[in-house]
């Protein structure tokens, strides 16, 4: 029996001409629609191009304990310094607390003045507790350096187009002001890092008594997440250190080709209470962007620091660590508790939460 034909494909029945001018009107429509939203795309897929577009040139670290500062400074072909440089360590705080205690601690005997800066709403609008001021007191041992200014934020209605990108330069803009405030001047050390990035105290030291290191230099960090029982690799880049001059601009990107191997820690998602972690994860995302609700199910995100697994896509900066566990797995716990912050180890108690074996999170 015959087969009946196939019926002809529809689209051979409608003319070139027709696609011809479709693409006339699809095409600037889509540049139109690039254009309005240009910063709401690109904010979205940052992640994706937002990784040095060069590799770095490292500069070969080293460091042991008690050994001359004038001879680590040869053995980076730099040379020591009648006196170190004044270093100020310059941040823009969020609600990171316990790193920020364990941070101040580890770098208060080198540091001039920690210049704090904390807005009121988070860089895409949402009203937020100024959790610093409230919890100054905490800080009292550090009082005397601290430099502390409030970034009045704007709250962004529901669906509005708040530009995360030009909030988060309002406030960088306002930490070079509060860095003037500081009395920061040409040749002092400035620290651009995230609280949660934590140069080592040695590599402080040494950059504040050396001659000869580079103006600006890219910080090579251990990344971690969620303690320092998940080591993940040596992936951060962004913090800096700079040597001050009049035209230094308070930054947290590529600023330059060099890099300094093994300078310290970066602690992502670090904190002590459950409740922290929901804030992190609720605070900097409109409601349409937290997709489900059993996200912030306490229970499940326990189960999930505890086996050093992904906590979904919560944050658009965080989808490098989503590539990683997606293609790694969950990350490999690790017993050492060797080349961490000292004060960690000095309050072992305290800290448990960031040591091995401890991973268990009170609800806050
Ligand atoms: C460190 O050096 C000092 C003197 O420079 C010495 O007294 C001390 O024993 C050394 N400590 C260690 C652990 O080697
Ligand atoms: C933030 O601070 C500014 C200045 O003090 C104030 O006008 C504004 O209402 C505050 N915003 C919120 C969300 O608290």
């Amino acid at each position: 029996m015959p087969l009946p034909r196939p019926p002809r494909l529809t689209s051979r029945r409608i003319p070139r001409k027709f696609f011809f001018i479709l693409l006339l009107l699809l095409g600037p429509i889509c540049m139109f629609v690039l254009f309005t939203q240009y910063q709401k795309v690109t904010y979205f897929f940052r992640p994706l191009w937002d990784n040095p577009p060069l590799p770095f040139e490292q500069i070969p670290h080293y460091y042991a304990e008690n050994v001359s500062m004038d001879y680590l400074c040869r053995l980076h072909g730099w040379s020591l310094r009648p006196e170190p440089r004044r270093v100020f360590d310059g941040i823009i705080f969020s609600n990171e607390l316990d790193l920020l205690e364990i941070r101040w601690n580890e770098l208060h005997p080198y540091v001039t003045k920690f210049v704090i800066l904390e807005a009121n709403t988070t860089f895409t609008g949402i009203p937020k507790p100024l959790y610093f001021a409230t919890n100054r007191e905490r800080f009292a041992f550090a009082e005397e350096k601290i430099v502390y200014g409030v970034f009045p934020g704007r709250i962004s209605s529901y669906g509005s187009n708040e530009d995360p990108f030009k909030l988060e330069a309002e406030q960088r803009i306002a930490m070079n002001w509060l860095l003037h405030q500081a009395g920061i001047s040409t040749g002092d050390l400035l620290i651009m890092s995230d609280t949660d990035e934590i140069p080592s105290p040695h590599t402080v030291k040494l950059l504040q008594w050396c001659d000869g290191i580079p103006p600006i230099l890219h910080l090579e960090l251990r990344h971690y997440l969620y303690s320092f029982e998940f080591p993940v690799d040596y992936s951060s880049w962004r913090a800096t250190i700079h040597i001050y001059n009049h035209r230094t601009q308070y930054r947290h990107s590529r600023q330059t080709d060099v890099i300094l191997s093994d300078a310290g820690w970066h602690c992502s998602f670090c904190f002590r209470y459950l409740k922290e972690f929901v804030f992190k994860m609720t605070a900097y995302s409109h409601a349409d962007r937290v997709k489900r609700k059993e996200f912030l199910d306490y229970s499940r995100i326990q189960k999930l620091i505890c086996r050093g697994d992904d906590l979904f896509d919560m944050l658009p900066e965080e989808y490098s660590f989503k590539d990683l566990i997606k293609k790694m797995g969950s990350i490999p716990r690790s017993a050492s508790a060797v080349h961490i912050p000292a004060y960690l180890i000095e309050n072992a108690e305290k800290f448990k939460f960031l040591l091995p074996g401890g991973c268990l999170r009170s609800r806050g």
